[in-house]
């Protein structure tokens, strides 16, 4: 054999043998910070799947309820309806029960904020009586629930 085409053999040899090498050492050698790797799975593509709905049977130990759609009950007294009526166009009357009992002085402050600042369209009239009823259910003194 002549010696060049000898050595080149070795050569072509000795390189895939590396290769060989490191691709093995790419599989097995653990990157910092992956605890498991692999290949997704092919899966159909182009299509979105949900597993069937399961409906509960007997054994059932628990079941997941309808979806909430919760919105706070106001106390009841007189202002009530004009709160639902001015209070709801933006936000849910949630926002009101979810704070927690504030002053009197800050309700004021809150209704006319709703008014000056983010430019709720209510008169006078019923921003008072808004007020009033406010700080009658919801103040640290009055809050029932
Ligand atoms: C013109 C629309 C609008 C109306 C009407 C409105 N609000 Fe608001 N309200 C807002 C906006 C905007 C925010 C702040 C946005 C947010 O945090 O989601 C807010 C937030 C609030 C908050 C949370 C605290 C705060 O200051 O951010 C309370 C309490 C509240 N509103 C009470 C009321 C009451 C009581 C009324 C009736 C007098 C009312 N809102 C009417 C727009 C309105």
């Amino acid at each position: 054999m002549h010696k060049t085409i000898a050595l080149r053999l070795a050569i072509a040899a000795l390189l895939s043998g590396a290769a060989a090498l490191t691709a093995g050492a790419h599989a097995d050698t653990p990157r910092p910070g992956l605890l498991s790797s692999g290949d997704y799975a092919g899966g159909p593509l182009g299509s979105e799947q949900q597993p069937a709905r399961v409906i509960p049977g007997n054994g059932s130990v628990y079941q997941v309820g309808k979806w909430p759609t919760y919105t706070a009950e106001l106390a009841a007294g007189p202002g009530r309806d004009t709160v639902l009526g001015n209070c709801s166009m933006c936000h849910s009357v949630t926002y009101i029960t979810m704070q927690p009992p504030l002053p009197a002085a800050t309700w004021d402050a809150e209704v006319h904020k709703m008014i000056k600042t983010f430019g709720a369209p209510i008169q006078d009239a019923q921003a008072k009586e808004i007020i009033t009823y406010l700080q009658t259910h919801y103040t640290p003194q009055t809050r029932k629930e």
